[in-house]
């Protein structure tokens, strides 16, 4: 396994968690460790079993599956079913997978990781929950961490679920506050200034049906509900996919550029879950984020495309017009 990155996918699967997953089975760079599941999008027990079907389609059961938080924090869990499904999966009802290592404590796993593995990441998809409360009971092991990359937040887009707060971090705006004021690293903050731009449009989606396959097929049926409740709700045809972006960035930094700087999440009022960015540096702290602004989504979309479907790599590089 040498030369792979050791990283743990922390993730509320989620139609775009899935896609993150399949991303990340699907790249030779890395070496997944376990899979910590949170609540968020839907109900952690929910989100162990869509992540078992990933597993069970990139043949990579093997990996371990930690149950993690129910609750956030403090507030009541509101999950995301409106958007991703009453199964978190576009309302496919896939039948339970068989086999698996599905363990409890995700938490301690996080722990007992960053105490044992050299040089491990951590790559969050969900509210930050689990990286909570894995923090407040072991602040030490975390200087092992090697890097922390969150999909979540936001710098000048606005909100995807009040006018200035994305998702994840209005889920458990505690939980994300607590990350970003006690970790002694940087954040590497993937928001939706840059996920925003990451579309499945019906193009896209097209060519993924043309692929063909098992990897196609399942990407094409859990897509659809997502792309209703674009349509209905925000006016797009296609569908944002926020979470694989960051795994790609954690891959390839060149698909995104940001800078550093202090950011604060807001945890209650009108505001609740906005990240605040001190980009000017009015409150001269220490900078405890990497913002990230700009992406090249197209080099994104292929880089995407040609992982998951490895064996047409050539017909996708030529295609032009559509990605
Ligand atoms: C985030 O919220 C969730 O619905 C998605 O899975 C993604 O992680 C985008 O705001
Ligand atoms: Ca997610």
């Amino acid at each position: 396994m040498e030369g792979k990155r050791k990283v743990i996918i922390d993730c509320d699967p989620g139609i775009d968690d899935s896609l993150a997953l399949l991303l990340a089975l699907k790249s030779s760079e890395l070496e997944v460790k376990g899979i910590t599941v949170v609540c968020g999008n839907v109900p952690t027990k929910q989100g162990v079993e869509n992540t078992l079907k990933v597993l069970e389609l990139t043949n990579s059961l093997h990996i371990p599956v930690y149950f993690g938080e129910e609750n956030p924090l403090i507030r009541e869990l509101v999950t995301a079913q409106d958007t991703h499904g009453e199964d978190g999966v576009g309302q496919c009802f896939f039948s339970k997978v068989q086999g698996g290592i599905v363990r409890n404590g995700a938490v301690d796993f996080i722990i007992e990781s960053l105490g044992t593995e050299d040089k491990l990441s951590i790559i969050a998809l969900g509210p930050l929950t689990n990286l909570a409360k894995a923090l407040m009971r072991d602040k030490e092991v975390f200087n092992n961490l090697d890097e922390l990359v969150s999909m979540g937040g936001s710098f000048r887009s606005h909100g995807n679920c009040s006018p200035v707060a994305e998702f994840n971090y209005w889920v458990d705006p505690h939980g994300a506050d607590y990350v970003y004021k006690n970790l002694k690293k940087k954040v590497h903050m993937v928001g939706l200034d840059v996920t925003r731009k990451i579309v499945l449009t019906p193009n896209i989606l097209e060519l993924i049906n043309r692929l063909g396959g098992e990897v196609a097929k399942y990407i094409i049926d859990i897509t659809k509900f997502y792309v209703d409740f674009h349509w209905k709700q925000e006016g797009i045809i296609g569908c944002v996919i926020n979470d694989p972006l960051a795994v790609a960035y954690f891959i390839d930094r060149s698909l995104c550029s940001g800078f550093s700087s202090y950011t604060e999440v807001v945890k209650d009022g009108i505001a609740m879950g906005q990240t605040i960015v001190d980009v000017e540096d009015f409150w001269k702290k220490q900078h405890n984020s990497v913002v990230l602004q700009e992406v090249d989504a197209s080099k994104f979309m292929y880089m995407f495309l040609q992982r998951l479907f490895p064996e047409s790599a050539e017909v996708i590089a030529n295609i032009k017009g559509v990605i």
